[in-house]
């Protein structure tokens, strides 16, 4: 019987197989008659997420599931449905099962899955509950940028992303910081201060050295350098390089922000990040022959991340695999940093639904792509509601780029992404 059923640490999938209570879900509603109580002991949540992840034991999923909100972790218990009958159950599991949430469904599979966050939003009751309920990782949208956090010469803006750090702690995730060092969003009197590249190099390490140390031991993961390339695959103009740059050549200004970032918190993973670099091509090149020359001579890299603004048209996904596997087979993480796919609205502001069925195609099949991969730990989207995004304003007439609209319903991108975590293939070493 379902009753007592236990699931011991470090149980496998195939044990649980071989362990008559736990069986598939057509076995478990033989099992428990209708209206009946049935209860589970476990002494791993985390042995049962992984279970769970499996597909195999969808049948404990409804216990943990209804249990979870009231009863103590290591002993969940729960009552079936008031059903007439076990076709019914089936039907209340399957429902169940799609209430899981994002993060639960990433926990489940070892992938984090990130939002970009505005901090002046917080205080709206439906986009914390969800940010908080879906997420197991946050980012600020802006507030870690140069010109918001550092305004002024020595005069640092900490407060919108302690905001971000203080609701990061709170709900049990992860904080991403992003970005050190960027061509964009620098503050006037940096850009307008006709400093010297000894200056600017100085300039440079104390940002690195204040805002990383400040949120050392909080964030885990820093974009340290944003889109440094450009599409042919040169090192694009900007204050830090060559207008008039901190003094170095090639990418020896991103090498010294990488060891700077390094200094200021050893513990934290640092990445690089560019858009339209998740296809093999000359941006995407560069960016590889900079990380494949940065590992040989341990310069402290630890992970690449792909933005990912995409389009309903992205014909791309299936060009991406290659291209991830090179970075991977270099020893360095990815992460789907900066996930949307922005669609064409009409006259009333909507999105056809055969745009937003495509989009939610290309939702599932960015997640089946870092699922592919055991060095792929975040998928993270560019806000997640509609409300609240960057493409109407850069972008007029697209939009409905996310996974839930402007009032926090979840879109078929979001079943997408469900769907993609649900699927069972294993992912690669
Ligand atoms: O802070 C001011 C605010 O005081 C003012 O009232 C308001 C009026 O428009 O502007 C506010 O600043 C805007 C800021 O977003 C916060 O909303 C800036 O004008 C606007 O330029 C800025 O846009 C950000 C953009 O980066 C800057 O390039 C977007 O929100 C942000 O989503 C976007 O993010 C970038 C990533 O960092 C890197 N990859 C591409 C991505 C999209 O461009």
């Amino acid at each position: 019987m379902l009753a007592g059923a236990r699931v011991e640490r470090g149980f496998s999938p195939q044990r649980v197989l071989q362990h008559p209570p736990v069986l598939g879900l057509t076995r478990t509603a033989n099992y428990l008659s209708c209206g009946q109580i049935g209860s589970i002991e476990i002494s791993s949540i985390s042995s049962l997420r992984a279970l769970l992840s499996d597909g195999v034991v969808r049948g404990l999923s409804i216990i943990v599931r209804l249990g979870s909100a009231s009863m103590p972790p290591l002993l969940l218990s729960a009552q079936s449905k008031n059903v007439a009958c076990p076709l019914c159950l089936v039907f209340s599991v399957a429902a169940m099962l799609s209430a899981q949430s994002l993060r639960e469904l990433g926990d489940a599979r070892g992938v984090h899955v990130g939002s970009a966050v505005n901090p002046s939003h917080l205080a709206e009751p439906e986009y914390s509950a969800t940010l908080a309920k879906e997420f197991s990782q946050i980012e600020p949208e802006n507030a870690m940028k140069f010109g918001p956090i550092h305004p002024a010469p020595g005069n640092y803006n900490f407060g919108p992303a302690d905001e971000v750090a203080q609701f990061a702690r709170s709900h049990n995730q992860l904080l991403r910081g992003a970005v050190l060092v960027w061509h964009n969003q620098n503050p006037s009197w940096v850009t307008g201060g006709k400093h010297t590249p000894e200056q600017l190099s100085s300039i440079l390490r104390d940002h690195i050295a204040a805002v990383v140390g400040h949120y050392a031991g909080q964030v885990y993961a820093w974009d340290v350098v944003n889109e440094a390339f450009t599409a042919g695959g040169k090192l694009r103009s900007t204050i830090w390089y060559d207008s008039p740059g901190i003094g170095l050549s090639g990418t020896g200004y991103v090498e010294q922000a990488f060891r700077w970032a390094r200094s200021a918190d050893p513990k934290a993973l640092l990445f690089y990040n560019d858009y339209e670099t998740e296809t093999i091509n000359s941006k995407s090149d560069a960016v590889y022959a900079m990380a494949r020359d940065f590992k040989s001579r341990g310069v402290p890299i630890d992970g690449i991340g792909f933005q990912m603004h995409l389009t309903r048209e992205t014909e791309r996904v299936g060009r991406m695999e290659a291209n991830i596997r090179r970075f991977t087979a270099l020893g360095l993480q990815v992460q789907i940093t900066e996930l949307d796919v922005r669609l064409p609205l009409d006259s009333g502001n909507l999105a056809s639904p055969r745009a937003l069925a495509r989009q939610a195609k290309i939702y599932r099949q960015i997640v089946e792509l870092c699922l592919k991969f055991k060095q792929c730990t975040a998928v993270q989207t560019w806000g997640f509601t509609d409300k609240y995004s960057w493409i109407p304003r850069t972008y007029p007439g697209k939009g409905d780029a996310l996974p839930f609209d402007s009032g926090y319903k979840p879109k078929p991108a979001y079943e997408g992404i469900v769907a993609a975590f649900k699927s069972r293939r294993p992912k690669q070493p």
